[in-house]
């Protein structure tokens, strides 16, 4: 059985002081949570901060983003030995807003997974198609190609420790949720693909989540769904009531 992931990603939001506000809120109401993993995800500034709260509670937490050179003359990047440093579990790789805007290739992203994992951490690969792609009949092969060359020299044993997260672009905070049928499509899709790339055994290890307009009253609909192993949250993993809402959907 895999457990299933539910994680905020928090975007560029958030001072020092509501991130711990909210780390501490959250493991309080969380401490009897069942058997899932809860991670939030806060920017770079607070990730110390919110590593000293969440010590030793049932609340992980990772990086939006890092580089994949250990150290050395990269102005204002972060390593992944900073990372692992502060206790990091879990690092988002290939979000579509550092593919789109901060101009993120295939190639890049490759050698930060590959980064991540010597590290031991888990990598959360974003994959996701455009609405032109889509309207095209093209997500399936956009997707295909994603993982084809993120996962590019990723062992068996790495991938299983992997989380992928299937994010289509146009869901990404519009209010427009992909229908529970057409998510769980794709991450069948996805899961077969991963079968092809590795096997039977390793793919039905490997988490997927849906994210793109996630919120409390739908996370219980997509969680229904065979396929669909976790969400990856923005806007709605802000307010912790929220966040809180959608972490106990089984409840
Ligand atoms: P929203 O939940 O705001 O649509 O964002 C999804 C996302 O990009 C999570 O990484």
């Amino acid at each position: 059985m895999r457990k299933p992931i539910i994680a905020g990603n928090w975007k560029m939001n958030k001072t020092v002081k509501k991130a711990v506000e909210f780390v501490k809120e959250m493991v309080e109401t969380m401490n009897d949570c069942p058997d899932m993993e809860i991670v939030v995800f806060p920017p770079f500034t607070a990730l110390h901060a919110v590593a000293n709260v969440v010590r030793d509670t049932n609340i992980l937490f990772g990086a939006q983003n890092m580089y994949y050179e250990s150290a050395g003359a990269y102005t204002g990047e972060i390593s992944p030995l900073m990372l692992a440093d502060i206790g990091v579990h879990f690092v988002i790789l290939g979000h579509s807003e550092r593919r789109e805007i901060l101009g993120e290739t295939n190639e890049i992203i490759n050698l930060k997974m590959k980064a991540a994992l010597n590290y031991r951490m888990k990598p959360i690969l974003c994959v996701g198609e455009k609405l032109e792609e889509r309207e095209k009949g093209k997500a399936e092969d956009v997707i295909h190609s994603q993982l084809v060359r993120n996962l590019q020299d990723i062992s068996k044993d790495e991938m299983a420790r992997t989380v992928i997260a299937y994010e289509p672009l146009w869901a990404i905070g519009t209010g427009k949720t992909a229908s529970p049928e057409d998510a769980n499509k794709m991450h069948a899709f996805i899961r077969g693909t991963i079968i092809s790339l590795y096997d039977k055994r390793v793919a039905s290890m490997v988490r997927i989540q849906y994210g793109g307009s996630v919120r409390p009253d739908n996370i219980g609909i997509l969680m229904a769904q065979p396929e669909i192993d976790g969400a990856l949250v923005g806007g709605a993993s802000l307010d912790v009531e929220s966040f809180v809402k959608i972490a106990r959907y089984t409840l």
